[in-house]
């Protein structure tokens, strides 16, 4: 602290980062009251220092961050460059000289979160992530804080901004993939590699801690089945529709009764009237069953400067109020210790189960429905309603089926069969139906 001043250094200023600066400025004074002492941005370091920036003078950029990660009188380091390497060596070397971390960054925490918590404790200063799931929603602090004395039967997410931004543009105006895309991309809500929303790698980091932090074991993300939003086609959302269902990318957690977790990131159907096939557009919803405050639902702007800066300046508060006290690590970032790494078994995707919707695109000839329903009749996969209609291309169908409740590996042997139909067009699609039954 210089001068009674809390001294902030960021490196990145792009979307995310903008929006920090942005809300310092406007509510400096409500912040300055909330915390007891005015906070000042000491230098930003970007890629191209010489692109102009709102309310930034140059002399506070340039393009090294050591001039962030050296300078004694920076307190707090605002990590919102995004990516893993160089982002981690950056994070590890503001611990390492004693400054207290914020950043935004869901791909390193998700991959790299244990060990930089535990550098963070050992050298006794705060490492702050609410921002790095669900932009503007306080869903880490209400599990960490609010909700302390709880256990998670269930966690249902929304929390890809813009995949659901993607869904919903289909749906509500009827633009293709391509298009929807590009419009989440200009509008901020999209990583520097869009691939990882719509392949659901960045719902798999956001739900590796989110696990992580109510279930007090160590998840990785490769323990996390995880299927994204890049095959789903306009008709899947109509056919969707006309069954009853909103398409949404969901991330979940089940607490089984044995204790063992099953964790998903899928697109999945999800009936009209839920709330979560209700949270259009860039907003994210997560929904907790509580074990003794049961449901909890919160939606939220979930991507875009603004809903993300707010989570960051909230993290900027709390560091700067501990500074102030002497007192850093108010709160531990995820409470697992050396001991109870791997204390939870996490359980695969074949035992998943669910009621499912099948798309199948196949010749209009005699005995084709008999043989599908005959295959899923051998793996005990019951067909609870069944709808056809004729395609535009001659002496094509589609086959929507609903089938009632069964386990992912059951319906997965089924469809090796399916395939191998003759009359069978392009892969049966497969989107399991939310809420799964007990
Ligand atoms: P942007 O691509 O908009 O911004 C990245 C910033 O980092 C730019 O200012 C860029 O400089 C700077 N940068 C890149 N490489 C370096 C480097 N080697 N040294 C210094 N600066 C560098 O990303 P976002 O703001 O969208 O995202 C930032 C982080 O926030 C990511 O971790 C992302 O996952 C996360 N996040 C993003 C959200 C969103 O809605 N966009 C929401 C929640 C989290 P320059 O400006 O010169 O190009
Ligand atoms: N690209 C992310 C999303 C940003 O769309 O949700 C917020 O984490």
């Amino acid at each position: 602290m210089n001068g009674g001043e809390i001294q902030i250094g960021m490196i990145g200023c792009g979307v995310v980062g903008q929006g920090v600066v942005d809300l310092l400025a406007n509510h400096r004074e409500t912040i300055h009251h909330r915390i007891g002492a005015p906070l000042a941005i000491k230098h930003i370091a970007v890629k191209n220092p010489r692109k102009t920036r709102n309310g930034i003078s140059p002399s506070q950029l340039s393009n090294d961050p050591q001039k962030v990660l050296t300078d004694p009188d920076i307190d707090i380091v605002v990590e919102v460059m995004g990516g893993i390497d160089p982002a981690r060596g950056f994070v590890q070397s503001a611990i390492q000289q004693h400054k207290h971390v914020v950043t935004a960054n869901k791909a390193l925490i998700a991959e790299h979160g244990h060990e930089l918590v535990a550098s963070a404790q050992e050298q006794d200063v705060d490492l702050m992530f609410e921002a790095a799931v669900c932009g503007g929603i306080p869903i880490l602090r209400m599990i960490r804080e609010n909700l302390a004395s709880d256990e998670f039967e269930s966690i249902r997410g929304i929390v890809n901004g813009t995949s659901n931004y993607i869904l919903t543009q289909m749906e509500s105006q009827g633009w293709d993939f391509d298009r929807a895309l590009k419009d989440a991309q200009k509008r901020g809500y999209a990583e520097a590699d869009p691939a990882l929303d719509v392949n659901g790698g960045d719902a798999n980091h956001k739900l590796t801690i989110l696990s992580t932090l109510a279930y007090k074991t160590l998840v990785s993300t490769d323990q996390i089945p995880t299927e994204g939003i890049e095959d789903i086609t306009l008709e899947d959302i109509e056919l969707g529709h006309r069954m009853g269902y909103h398409i949404k990318l969901l991330a979940c957690a089940d607490r089984g009764a044995s204790g063992a977790l099953s964790l998903r990131v899928q697109p999945t159907m999800i009936p009209l009237n839920h709330p979560l096939a209700e949270v259009p557009g860039v907003l994210n919803a997560v929904q907790i069953q509580g074990a003794v405050t049961g449901p909890i639902f919160i939606s939220g702007e979930g991507a875009g400067g603004a809903p993300t800066a707010s989570s960051i300046v909230s993290d900027i508060i709390d560091t700067s109020r501990s500074l102030l006290r002497g007192k850093p690590r108010r709160v531990a970032p995820w409470s697992v210790d050396q001991e109870h790494l791997n204390a939870v078994r996490i359980q695969g995707l074949e035992n998943h189960h669910s009621k499912y919707f099948l798309r199948m695109h196949v010749e209009d000839k005699p005995g084709i429905l008999a043989q599908i329903a005959q295959a899923l009749g051998h793996y005990e996969v019951s067909i609870e309603q069944l709808y056809q209609r004729e395609n535009a291309q001659a002496g094509n169908i589609t086959v929507i089926i609903i089938t009632r409740a069964c386990r992912e590996r059951q319906l997965q042997s089924a469809l090796v069969q399916i395939e191998k139909l003759e009359g069978m067009g392009d892969a049966p699609k497969r989107l399991p139906i939310e809420p799964s039954p007990e």
